[in-house]
């Protein structure tokens, strides 16, 4: 946006990378356009200001060098033309050159099909760096890699810079994560501690609250002694839960555990639910929700939040009869005036499922991008831009 303000956008070739990696269904539909939503302010910010515009992104995990159908953007297109009200042509066997005029937008095929893509090949970036006058890195979702035509191309194009999606999505973090309004209150739900080590690590040192929830939750319980069942659990991973729950204890913050639970004897949508005191899960019990007293205790601290990180549900919300956890949790954020930021897979359908998508603060388009940011990690997106800016 500062380059189209410096007016120094018009006429130009500008390659917008964005992360159009949408859900589709067996039929090759798109189940979920928020990415698509979100890629298109830039596209058109460019567009407005007279640029010659190629967009390109990767979808799913194709294997490089072999275009198979299914690989292709063109559902993307047809729907981002349909938001945009303009036919998009896609472009195939794009990397030794494309011909697009000022005010027209081009997409260029899924570049993960591109031969050196994942390994981040120079001459490939060399080849893409070369398409462009100004290379636009948009694509939040894939700032946690260091592709081709996310990093190369960043560092060979004659102008690298952040795309606003890049840009709204680290000012919102920065804002919840580096200069929070206190209490800072995470919820990290989900299967497995294993997978979220590092973030609650990293939150332990930071945050006044850690909610844990799911999988994640019962080991917790397992470190604070309680029985947890056969319920989803990482018993090797007690003496890493116990160092969150003492790091946290040492700077005055909590792990609150649950009090209460609701459990099944087996995971099933239709499988009998009951609500149990913490204490008394027996040895035959699945935990698969925090139970009522639990939710309502956590939906006041989220009341009194000043921000709120919110990554996982803290129950299985598909099934109904373990879904109250999550809703009461979403309902909290949702009336909270904390500023509140919410990423990943299953939260993004918890927040759809509950309908409080306008009332959570920012709504992060990252999976594994979020995940690493919360991780207090670096992403390549940030670092080539900023080597860039630096000169
Ligand atoms: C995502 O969906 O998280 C991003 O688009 C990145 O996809 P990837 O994990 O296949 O790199």
């Amino acid at each position: 946006s500062d380059l189209v303000a410096q007016g120094q956008v018009a006429g130009k070739r500008v390659f917008i990378r964005a992360d159009l990696n949408v859900p589709q269904d067996d039929a090759g539909h798109i189940t979920e356009d928020t990415r698509i939503r979100a890629s298109i302010p830039c596209i058109e910010m460019a567009l407005n200001a007279g640029a010659a515009v190629m967009v390109t992104s990767h979808l799913g995990r194709p294997t490089e060098g072999e275009f198979k159908p299914e690989d292709s953007l063109a559902p993307v297109a047809k729907r981002m033309g349909e938001l945009m009200g303009r036919e998009i042509l896609v472009l195939a066997n794009w990397t030794d050159g494309v011909t697009v005029a000022p005010g027209q937008l081009v997409m260029l095929e899924n570049c993960r099909v591109n031969k050196g893509e994942k390994k981040n090949n120079e001459e490939l970036a060399k080849k893409m760096a070369a398409l462009c006058d100004i290379f636009v890195h948009d694509a939040f979702g894939t700032a946690h890699r260091a592709e081709a035509s996310t990093y190369g191309i960043a560092q060979f194009a004659p102008v690298a810079c952040a795309g606003p999606l890049l840009a709204a999505e680290m000012d919102a973090i920065s804002k919840a994560l580096l200069a929070p309004k206190r209490p800072l209150v995470a919820i990290v739900a989900g299967s497995k501690v294993s997978t979220k080590l590092t973030i609650l690590k990293s939150l332990a040192d930071n945050v006044d609250q850690l909610i844990v929830g799911g999988g994640i939750a019962n080991t917790f319980m397992l470190a604070a002694g309680l029985k947890i069942g056969k319920s989803l659990a990482e018993p090797d991973l007690l003496a890493e839960a116990t160092a969150v729950i003492e790091a946290m204890k040492a700077r005055g913050a909590a792990v609150p555990i649950p009090t209460d639970v609701v459990t099944a004897k087996t995971f099933a949508a239709d499988a009998p639910a009951t609500i149990k005191a913490a204490t008394d899960v027996a040895d035959d019990d699945l935990i698969l929700d925090i139970g009522p007293q639990t939710a309502q205790a956590l939906a006041e601290q989220l009341k009194k939040a000043g921000t709120i990180v919110w990554n996982g549900p803290v129950g299985v919300f598909e099934f109904p009869a373990f879904e109250n956890g999550t809703k009461v949790i979403a309902h909290a954020i949702a009336e909270s005036s904390a500023f509140s930021i919410a990423g990943g897979g299953d939260t993004l359908a918890a927040i759809a499922k509950y309908g409080i998508e306008k009332q959570v603060g920012y709504i992060s388009t990252g999976g594994g991008a979020f995940l690493e940011v919360l991780e207090g990690k670096t992403l390549p997106a940030f670092e080539i831009l900023g080597k860039r800016a630096a000169g």
